[in-house]
């Protein structure tokens, strides 16, 4: 991945080129889809700290930053295409959390979704010879399936400890707490990947 990115960065440099226009129009949508994501984690963290479960609130607080980093990456990769116009609308949605595990249900649904719009981006892009899209998609896409690994570890951990919430609970927070961003998510990603 680390060569892939480089690629990409040194492809940036030296040719940003015209777009296909059903890969920019795509990346467009991609760019509500990734905001959509950040919002619902905003809510979701609100709801978390409202029910002493700081940990996870801060955990979701740090996902939403990489997803509005994930955003304006796309942003920037369209901007130098000449392509960041016309964005389109983020839907407004309102949610409801019964509880922490159907908070974690809802999260791993959300990034099941993302992860099948990725692939279907980069497909897209593979079978347009779209070198450059096809690079940054494939960097998505595996950021996108570790945080799925993430969160359905947290989702396992949450359902065994169900029978004994309050401890088990607390102890999962905690060590969510500890995961903690201590620098922006997205530098963070960036440079787990070899980007920054
Ligand atoms: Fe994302």
């Amino acid at each position: 991945m680390r060569l892939h990115v480089n690629v990409y960065i040194s492809l940036l440099i030296e040719r940003p080129s015209a777009m296909d226009q059903c890969i920019a129009n795509s990346l467009r949508k991609q760019i509500a889809v990734e905001l959509d994501a950040a919002y619902l984690y905003i809510q979701i963290a609100e709801w978390l700290d409202k029910h002493e479960l700081v940990g996870f609130g801060a955990w979701l607080r740090g996902q939403a930053n990489e997803e509005v980093g994930h955003a304006m990456m796309l942003f920037n990769f369209l901007r130098d295409r000449d392509a960041a116009d016309s964005l389109g609308s983020i839907k407004q949605r309102k949610y409801f959390f019964a509880s922490i595990r159907d908070v974690m249900d809802k999260l791993l649904a959300q990034g099941k979704c993302i992860a099948g719009n990725i692939r279907k981006l980069l497909s897209l892009a593979q079978t347009s010879d779209d070198e450059d899209a096809s690079v940054l998609l494939a960097w998505f896409a595996s950021v996108q399936l570790e945080e799925e690994e993430l969160v359905t570890n947290i989702l396992v951990r949450v359902q065994s400890s169900y029978s004994d919430a309050v401890d088990d609970l607390q102890e999962i927070d905690a060590d969510l707490a500890t995961r903690q961003e201590t620098i922006p998510g997205l530098l963070k990603s960036q440079r787990r990947h070899g980007i920054a």
